[in-house]
């Protein structure tokens, strides 16, 4: 696979363009780099109604949310800027670039935006919420990238466009539609997902993504397992390819942690509304197409780091999930030479390999002799096998 160039988020450009959208859909004069204190003011208590209401409580779930612009321009301005940065790097993962995208429960667009950003040719985004719509196609119209939308209430088929996607994305959605105080939710979404899937390209993805927090978490890896025995491959983050390890533990989530890019005006509102979040942290899953195969791997085990490092009495350790399920890493040695250097600097994310580490049952250990590479950075897609030369047999 060819190394995909690093993208720039570009936030010094688009959170401008966010202010100058948000001033003019609440048709307000002022500055484009900041708001004022009254202005402040309304965002803070819309992005706090909207935290609350979608994600530490579920008041606002089965609610016409953005019918408010208060909390529609909110979210435009603060949790906007966190999932297209989410977006922005889970696309990333995917090994080629999407160039048909359809985006489900779009809101103003932040994974629309994203997937136009690396580079599709055609997006579709997708709302029950047309205001939101318009708000998502105003966004990547003002920043040069056609967006096409369409109103839909998307459990209500058929999609409102024909033929296959090589991408289809639900951001932070499957709470609002499928609720888990609805009867047979589980059910109903295992057999939505199962649709969506059908309508990807033979090599196409379907991304979700959810919140961090452990209902959303748990949802998320439970609809893995479902997906995962009925046969669906994952491109990432599991390699593992048994039942979830995660969901075996209480009170063991899996989630993924990206580095947090803050704009001022982002870092202002997460203070006024004591929103503690340094790093992006967020449930995902990336599925192939029933009709493809999981990832060839080029080395037969592989780990994906998935804890921050955890101080024992045997000093700093990991928990990793691998090609061999769930262990966890730590090492005898004070001083690290090159080969197992990487020790010190990985992180929550990465994939690596180990050869020659000492294995004694759940847990591995770095020695002398020992290699430790990051196969694969935050962020970035599997390394996958070169196909072998049919000549050299
Ligand atoms: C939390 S927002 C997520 C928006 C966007 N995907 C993001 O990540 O920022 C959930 C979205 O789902 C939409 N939604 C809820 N129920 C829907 C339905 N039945 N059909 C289509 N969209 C729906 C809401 O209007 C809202 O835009």
């Amino acid at each position: 696979m060819k190394n995909k160039k690093a993208l720039s988020l570009d936030l010094e450009n688009i959170m401008p363009l966010l202010v100058g959208i948000w001033r003019r859909f609440h048709k307000l004069n002022g500055p484009q780099e900041t708001l004022q204190t009254r202005e402040f003011r309304s965002v803070v208590a819309g992005v706090q109604a909207l935290q609350k209401g979608l994600e530490s409580g579920d008041a606002l779930v089965g609610t016409d949310y953005f019918a408010n612009p208060e909390w529609l321009g909110a979210y435009l301005l603060y949790q906007w800027v966190v999932h297209y940065q989410q977006g922005m790097s889970l696309i990333n993962e995917i090994p080629v670039a999407p160039q048909r995208v359809l985006d489900i429960g779009s809101g103003p667009g932040a994974f629309a935006f994203a997937a136009l950003r690396h580079g599709a040719q055609e997006v579709i985004a997708t709302d029950i919420s047309l205001r939101a719509l318009t708000l998502a196609s105003e966004v990547c119209g003002r920043y040069g990238m056609p967006l096409s939308i369409r109103q839909w209430n998307c459990l209500r088929p058929p999609l409102p466009e024909k033929g296959e996607f090589d991408l289809i994305t639900i951001g932070h959605c499957l709470t609002e539609l499928f609720p888990s105080t609805s009867r047979n939710w589980v059910e109903h979404q295992n057999n939505y997902i199962a649709m969506l899937l059908e309508k990807l390209t033979p090599n196409g993805f379907l991304l979700l993504a959810e919140s961090s927090l452990p209902e959303a978490n748990k949802r998320l890896l439970s609809l893995r397992d479902h997906l995962v025995r009925a046969g669906v491959p994952v491109q990432a983050p599991c390699v593992w390819k048994g039942d979830c390890p995660a969901l075996k533990t209480p009170n063991s989530p899996c989630y993924a942690q990206r580095e947090f890019e803050k704009p001022y005006i982002v870092k202002e509102i997460q203070r006024a509304a004591q929103i503690n979040l340094s790093s992006l942290k967020m449930s995902y899953l990336i599925l192939k197409s029933p009709k493809a195969a999981w990832p060839a791997l080029p080395k037969s085990s592989l780990f994906r780091i998935i804890s921050p490092p955890v101080d024992t009495y045997q000093g700093k350790r990991y928990y990793l999930c691998g090609t061999e399920g769930k262990k966890s890493l730590g090492s005898h040695l004070k001083v690290h030479p090159p080969e197992s250097r990487a020790f010190e600097f990985v992180r929550r994310g990465e994939l690596i390999s180990l050869e020659n580490a000492l294995v004694k049952d759940g847990a591995i250990d770095i020695v002398e002799g020992t290699k430790l590479v990051v196969e694969a950075a935050c962020g970035k897609p599997l390394p996958e096998a070169i196909p072998k030369d049919p000549w050299d047999a």
